[in-house]
């Protein structure tokens, strides 16, 4: 049996071609770009890194020479970085900005002006990366003030994502006291790649880490084995694919049913398949079992991807579409997360991967059974984030936004259109996408990202 086709997106398809681009252009309709994602090899930015330092106040990484601990990231993962705008024609690949320092109403305006000539040079697929920091919790004038300012950044740096055009995109990393450098690096060189293609708007908050952050960047997932559910398929399938390119083992788990699907993308990743219904009364103990023959001695990844959707509007939703929707997203991962957590399975460097949805943070009409789920999801990570601290492990989530699967094919044509062309991206992701930022979480470097919900949505206009 062969593989189901991936979904297309026709207009973007007819838009890429010349007769196409022209008539697109001639109306003013929208014009996705091919987006820029990752290849084997291929380097860190579409061009060099001009490294900018804003704020009248001191940078959070106390270097002399400005902007520089962000700079020696950058080199380290491979950039080209100028420290002064170069007059060389030259497209820049990304423009970084240590904005830890801005703590006056005047460094907004003082940045803002600062960006617009390195914007305007940015390349296709270009990326604006924001570091600023946690505002300080004291209620001095001063504090508040650096507290707006900070926040400021936020409505800055979402307006540039909206406004960049040509697959380029804009997030904000927020330090929290105690984050450095060693827990910036993983995050910083996510957002620059093509890994983060479909992530775009967001604020990530960066802790300091338990312990010291160490990875091997090339395959920073070897020596964990990661448990996909919902794996057959869609996400869940690009994620095991992903997953196991950055190294891990992975145990691929679906329904029964989809066993043929399920057991292709097991061999195809050289890892296991699991034929499981998450939501049977026996399924935590037949995980549990089934790690404790296979874990030997790696580290835990798991990734709560199984999903469905049973959609009606509320007053027509019946008691059996809100069991099998809360039972498959959200009280399974819950029940699966304490069968691991008590077996003692999640231990140091062990990550859960919850996934959201863009429906569960901003509602979405039809869905309130599902979006309950899945803004659940964001709370469970958030609740278990502390807990698993002090295992030395993390929880998080990614939040998708409109995704081409088997899923979003069954959304009626006109809201299909909808949901692709009202992201800043003016397209819906892929798979890979959402499989990127689970993977990018799973890292050794991603110690300090924790309790966060990360949406991979091209800035949808739907959510928080
Ligand atoms: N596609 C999108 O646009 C989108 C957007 C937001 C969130 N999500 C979420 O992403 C996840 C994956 O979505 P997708 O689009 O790939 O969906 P999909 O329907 O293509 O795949 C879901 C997989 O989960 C499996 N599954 C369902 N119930 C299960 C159970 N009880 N036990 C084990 N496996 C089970 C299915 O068999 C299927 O293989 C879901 O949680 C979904 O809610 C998707």
């Amino acid at each position: 049996m062969a593989a189901p086709a991936q979904p297309r997106d026709a207009y973007a398809d007819l838009v890429r071609t010349v007769p196409g681009a022209a008539v697109a252009r001639r109306l003013g309709l929208p014009r996705p770009a091919v987006l820029r994602r990752h290849t084997p090899g291929a380097p860190l930015l579409p061009g060099p890194a001009l490294v900018v330092t804003a704020g009248s106040g001191p940078s959070a990484f106390r270097t002399r020479e400005a902007g520089g601990a962000l700079a020696s990231l950058l080199r380290r993962a491979g950039a080209q970085v100028q420290a002064e705008p170069a007059d060389d024609g030259q497209r820049l690949g990304a423009v970084v900005v240590d904005a830890t320092g801005a703590t006056r109403v005047g460094d907004l305006a003082a940045l803002g002006l600062a960006l617009g000539p390195a914007v305007r040079r940015l390349a296709p697929s270009a990326r604006l990366l924001v570091v600023g920091r946690t505002p300080a919790a004291g209620g001095s004038a001063d504090d508040v003030e650096a507290a707006g300012v900070q926040q400021g950044l936020e409505g800055l740096v979402r307006t540039a994502g909206k406004e960049l055009r040509a697959g380029a995109t804009a997030n904000l990393l927020r330090l929290a006291p105690g984050a450095g450098p060693a827990e910036l690096e993983g995050p910083l060189r996510f957002l620059a790649s093509a890994r983060s293609a479909f992530v775009d708007g967001q604020v990530v908050e960066v802790s300091a880490a338990p312990g010291p952050v160490e990875q091997q960047h090339a395959r920073p997932l070897e020596g964990a084995l990661a448990v996909v559910t919902g794996a057959a398929r869609g996400i869940g399938r690009a994620t095991a694919q992903v997953l196991a390119r950055q190294g891990a083992h992975v145990v691929a788990v679906d329904v029964p049913a989809a066993s043929g699907d399920l057991a292709r993308t097991a061999n195809g990743v050289r890892g296991q398949a699991l034929a499981l219904d998450v939501t049977a009364a026996d399924a935590p103990a037949r995980l549990v079992e089934h790690l404790q023959r296979s874990l030997a001695g790696r580290r835990l990844v798991v990734v709560h991807n199984a999903g469905i959707t049973r959609d009606r509007l509320l007053v027509n939703l019946d008691a059996a579409r809100w069991e099998a929707v809360l039972g498959v997203n959200l009280a399974a991962p819950l029940r699966l997360t304490e069968a691991l957590l008590e077996a003692g399975l999640v231990g140091d460097g062990a990550r859960v991967v919850g996934v959201s949805s863009t429906s569960g943070l901003a509602g979405n009409r039809g869905q309130a059974n599902y979006a309950a789920s899945k803004a659940g999801v964001a709370g469970v990570v958030r609740a278990l984030a502390p807990r698993l601290a002090q295992v030395g492990a993390t929880a998080n989530a990614v939040a998708p936004g409109f995704i081409e699967t088997e899923m979003t094919a069954r959304i009626p044509p006109v809201l299909r259109q909808l949901g692709r062309r009202t992201a800043s991206l003016q397209q819906g992701g892929q798979p890979v996408d959402v499989a990127e930022a689970v993977a990018w979480l799973a890292e050794p470097a991603s110690a300090g990202v924790t309790g966060q919900v990360v949406r991979v949505c091209g800035q949808a206009l739907v959510g928080a």
